[in-house]
């Protein structure tokens, strides 16, 4: 049985608690904190849970009695919370983003190792049965090699989405729609194509006058001599999230669906329906997962803790997500390529290099400490 303690007690922290309660043989939370510890016993009430609250989380990981600590807290804490963890010896699950700053991410990455702990950062996403049945035919060779890819990581938030206090500012937030929203479809790129060469980006703030950072932006990924199109914004309504890949042997999209041609005569296409067929039945062929998203990443979680399994995921998993994203935040800044990987050398290495480097949009003016409802979307589902 791992014993959790959740640090933070906000919109995500609920979504934690109930996947954790899908399995009670395995975990139990234990504790919950929050600076403002009524949220966190209104967390446990209403969850009808027998945890204890505290209103500090430093309290709460040496007396709470945890194995590990389930961290959805925003993102300038991230890194220190998880630092405290380890060195006491406890797992960590981290929500995303891993860290705000590479410099974090490589010493969350060194704690990891060198206190012999778990790091997950939450990918959810990478936790779904068509990423996994579309890496899987790619792994096998089915799709042949890359030729195209985009990415629409296509999100709406009002503009008070950024009116709580750690929204909307390079330091707490390190970045805007890129760091909150497109980390998931950064993941998933990395997750289906490894880590690119190069990036290109322009990013911009058309519609959210209440944050510093971008809330829509291109960036073109270079795999050799393969461009990947990656766009992600705030300002689209019905979020239309999708990935589409073109390969040697078929294109196929996220929500699935597969296309195959060959050439006529004179270079027109001919649709390959036997093609897509043999596509399509092997993609079906590839099993369900039992579990999906958070559910599935919390139990992966566990079963690595009590040794039942491989760890899925990593504290470099996490890195690579960052990377990409500083990657497109300088680019963007100073209107040149950027080549991978990025080090300590690099200017957006650091929080503080990050916030020199890149332009404030608009001027945060209004913080407030609460909203009046946690209930939160998760995106599109992207679909069987
Ligand atoms: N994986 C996903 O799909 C997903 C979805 C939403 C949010 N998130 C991530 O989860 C994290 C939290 O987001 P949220 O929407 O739950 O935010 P939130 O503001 O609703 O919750 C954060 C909670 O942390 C508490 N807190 C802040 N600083 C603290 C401190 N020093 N000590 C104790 N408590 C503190 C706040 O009081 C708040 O209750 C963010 O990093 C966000 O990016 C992930």
């Amino acid at each position: 049985m791992v014993r959790i303690g959740i640090a933070g007690a906000g919109a995500i922290a609920a979504i934690h608690v109930d996947a954790f309660k899908m399995f009670p043989e395995d975990v139990q939370v234990v504790a919950v904190a929050d600076i403002f510890i009524d949220k966190a016993k209104a967390l446990i009430d209403k969850r009808g849970r027998r945890a204890e609250a505290f209103g500090d989380i430093h309290e709460m990981i040496d007396k709470g009695g945890i194995d590990a600590v389930s961290i959805c807290l925003p993102p300038s804490d991230h890194a220190s919370v998880s630092l405290y963890a380890m060195d006491r010896g406890k797992h960590v699950l981290c929500e995303k983003p891993m860290a705000s700053s590479l410099e974090e991410c490589d010493a969350v990455i060194r704690s990891a190792e060198k206190n012999g702990v778990i790091f997950f950062p939450v990918c959810q996403n990478r936790f779904k049965t068509p990423i996994e049945r579309v890496a899987r035919l790619k792994e096998g060779g089915r799709l042949g090699k890359l030729l195209f890819g985009e990415f629409r990581s296509l999100w709406w938030r009002g503009e008070n989405y950024y009116d709580i206090w750690w929204r909307g500012t390079w330091e707490k937030e390190a970045g805007g729609c890129f760091t909150s929203h497109a980390v998931h479809y950064i993941d998933l790129m990395v997750r289906l194509l490894g880590m690119p060469d190069s990036v290109r980006a322009v990013t911009t703030n058309v519609g959210h006058h209440n944050s510093e950072c971008e809330d829509a932006g291109c960036a073109i990924f270079m795999y050799g001599s393969v461009p990947v199109v990656f766009i992600s914004s705030l300002v689209t309504s019905g979020e239309p999230q999708s990935i589409h890949l073109d390969f040697e042997k078929a294109s196929i999209d996220i929500p699935w669906s597969v296309s195959a041609s060959t050439a006529l005569p004179n270079g027109f296409p001919q649709e390959d329906e036997e093609g897509e067929r043999a596509i399509d039945e092997a993609y079906h062929g590839i099993p369900e997962l039992e579990l999906e998203g958070h559910p599935a990443q919390l139990k992966a979680f566990i079963d690595t803790i009590e040794g039942r399994s491989q760890a899925a995921v990593d504290a470099a998993d996490g890195r690579h997500t960052i990377e990409l994203i500083m990657g497109i935040y300088l680019s963007s800044a100073t209107g040149e390529k950027v080549t991978f990987p990025i080090g300590p050398d690099s200017p957006v290495y650091t929080t503080e290099g990050l916030v020199r480097t890149m332009p404030r949009f608009f001027r945060k003016t209004k913080s407030l400490d609460n909203f009046s409802t946690s209930e939160i979307t998760l995106g599109r589902n992207i679909g069987k």
